[in-house]
């Protein structure tokens, strides 16, 4: 991987050529000619792949850390909701020496310093099988989690709070005092219940939309700081 970072005002500043357009063909859906069409326009992709990241995603924990410096001194990360490995990877290199533990539900291409484990975050007893990989309290918590989509927005942004909740539970479970959580949100924020729940945990929780997530996303994420044990 690239050793240089590229923040997202670096990425949207480049010049871009003229718009690739692609040509619906037989058997593809028009959904998949759109998606290859954003994905061929998109200069975070192209990005990415120069930089060697292994997800576009990686911009958005980049724009997520130089906002509130999250990655600053943490030394134990947790990472739920990991593959490809793009926030991972980045960790790994962006802090050298930091106790890193990653799960999913889809294995990922090992990455160096970063202790992987393929499992479902939601099944009964997952948090244990997490907390048994860490050495100790965890500095920050990030979740990208995210469901697969039904396309009907209820029920995502049902299944997406509900891998917040999990998420924030698990972090209330593992963080050291003053330690960190961040996690997808959909537009609109986290449920009100929940939202609760962090404010008393946390000394300050935000919502905030990255400059590198999609304009046409409902992702935002919540970002959580200062836990008080
Ligand atoms: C947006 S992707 C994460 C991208 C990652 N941050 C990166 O930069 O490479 C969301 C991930 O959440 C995972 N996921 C969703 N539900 C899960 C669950 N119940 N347990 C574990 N992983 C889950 C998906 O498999 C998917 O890989």
């Amino acid at each position: 991987m690239a050793k240089k970072k590229s923040s997202s005002s670096a990425v949207t500043g480049r010049t871009r050529g003229p718009k690739v357009r692609v040509k619906t063909a037989r058997g593809r859906k028009l959904s998949s000619t759109r998606w290859l069409e954003r994905q061929l326009n998109d200069p975070y992709v192209a990005e990415a792949r120069r930089l060697g990241y292994r997800s576009r995603a990686t911009f958005k924990l980049i724009d997520l850390d130089e906002q509130f410096e999250l990655l600053k001194s943490a030394k134990r990360i947790v990472d739920l909701g990991a593959a490809p490995g793009g926030w991972s990877a980045y960790v790994a290199q962006r802090n050298p020496g930091a106790e890193i533990v990653a799960i999913d539900l889809l294995e990922i291409e090992p990455i160096a310093d970063v202790q992987f484990k393929q499992m479902d975050f939601m099944a009964p007893g997952a948090d244990d099988v997490v907390k048994a990989m860490l050495g100790g309290p965890v500095d920050l918590v990030l979740s990208d989690l995210a469901p697969s989509t039904t396309g009907h927005k209820s029920t995502d942004a049902l299944r997406t709070m509900a891998l917040c909740e999990a998420a924030f539970l698990f972090a209330c479970d593992t963080l050291r005092p003053a330690g960190n959580f961040v996690a997808k949100v959909q537009r609109g924020g986290t449920d009100h219940e929940l939202l609760v729940q962090m404010r008393k945990a946390f000394k300050t929780v935000k919502h905030v939309k990255p400059p590198s997530s999609r304009s046409d996303s409902s992702e935002w994420f919540v970002v959580a700081l200062g836990f008080r044990r």
